[in-house]
């Protein structure tokens, strides 16, 4: 039997309802072509040694212990692989395992982008460890298992939101952490081009910044998230017409009141404002804000709005929109 799995998942970008989905609003996203693989090997024999390579964010070596805790030689010291000692404790706690293992992980997903790369790092590595280790996790069992993580990575307040297209694929409605895959009649639906600030945010930040706007105007704040939920309602049923026009007129309401909640900022506002002045139908910041990334659906006029996206200062990204989910194969 072999115990060398590599399992990749997707990033993925918000069209509607990031933020108030952390308030139980319902959420629009979509898995994007870039991905994340991680390789887990489980060595010949048994030893208690985890060593984790990445491609971009070094190595690491520690030693499991019988609880399933993982040790450094420096205590505490995970460095920059931090997510990934964090995912394989849990997934040893959970499944009673304390066995070593390699993991190697390489990423196209740029990370702190809002294009969910600390994601798709959690599920691909999840799927490589439960491969490796012989746990059947069925995709339906991925949420319920990352959450945790994910919360703890986003500061104790996550929806978990985007663990859905990073594990189904394509675009999907997330309602309460369910996935109701989303049918599109009009594939142009899909004609978006992500705008990269290069500005690096913390989404625990951002989410801990409008919980503490909405403690000081509870009211007003609800309000917007109940609007917020009515632009993703119309916005699903928009994008399953394929009416592409009023897809992106919402997208531009739903950017004015995340700007209202104070998570865009300058140059979010300048890569949006550039998007739609070359074309784009809707334009708006995508996942925790405050930096990161925008998205800007633009049918028909991708070169043009990625040209402007670049010379307003931004790095450009064209990639697939609706990219497949999770997939784990023996290597
Ligand atoms: C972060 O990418 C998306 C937020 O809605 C947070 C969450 O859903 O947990 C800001």
């Amino acid at each position: 039997m072999a115990t060398k799995f590599t399992a990749s998942a997707p990033g993925q970008v918000f069209f509607f309802g990031e933020h108030s989905v952390v308030y139980g609003k319902p959420a629009i996203g979509a898995a994007i072509g870039l991905r994340t693989s991680v390789t887990a090997e489980k060595p010949n024999g048994s030893n208690n040694l985890i060593r984790i390579k990445s491609e971009n964010f070094g190595s690491f070596e520690g030693t499991v212990g019988g609880d399933g805790s993982i040790k450094t030689k420096r205590e505490g010291d995970f460095g920059k692989l931090m997510y990934s000692v964090k995912c394989a404790e849990h997934f040893f706690r959970k499944f009673g395992i304390a066995g070593g293992v390699t993991l190697s992980i390489s990423s196209q997903v740029p990370t702190k982008s809002g294009m969910s790369s600390s994601t798709a790092l959690l599920v691909s590595e999840l799927a490589a460890l439960g491969a490796a280790f012989g746990v059947g996790i069925k995709k339906e069992e991925f949420f319920e298992l990352a959450i945790p993580i994910q919360k703890e990575i986003h500061g104790g307040r996550a929806s978990g939101t985007e663990l859905i297209p990073s594990i189904y694929g394509g675009f999907v409605e997330v309602v309460s952490g369910k996935p109701t895959p989303l049918k599109m009649v009009d594939t142009k639906a899909a004609d978006l081009v992500i705008g990269d600030t290069g500005i690096p945010m913390s989404t625990a930040v951002m989410v801990k910044q409008v919980a503490a706007l909405k403690a000081r105007h509870p009211a007003i704040l609800d309000r917007i998230f109940d609007d917020m939920a009515l632009i993703a309602e119309d916005g699903k049923r928009a994008l399953m017409a394929g009416d592409l026009k009023k897809v992106g007129e919402l997208m531009n309401v739903n950017q004015g009141l995340l700007s209202a909640i104070g998570v865009s900022g300058p140059e979010l506002e300048e890569l949006i404002f550039a998007a739609r002045s070359a074309g784009a139908l809707g334009a708006k910041l995508s996942g925790g804000g405050g930096g990161k990334c925008m998205v800007a659906l633009c049918p028909g006029r991708k070169s043009q709005v990625a040209s402007a996206i670049n010379r307003a200062g931004g790095r450009a990204i064209i990639t697939e929109i609706g990219a497949g989910g999770l997939e784990v194969k023996a290597v």
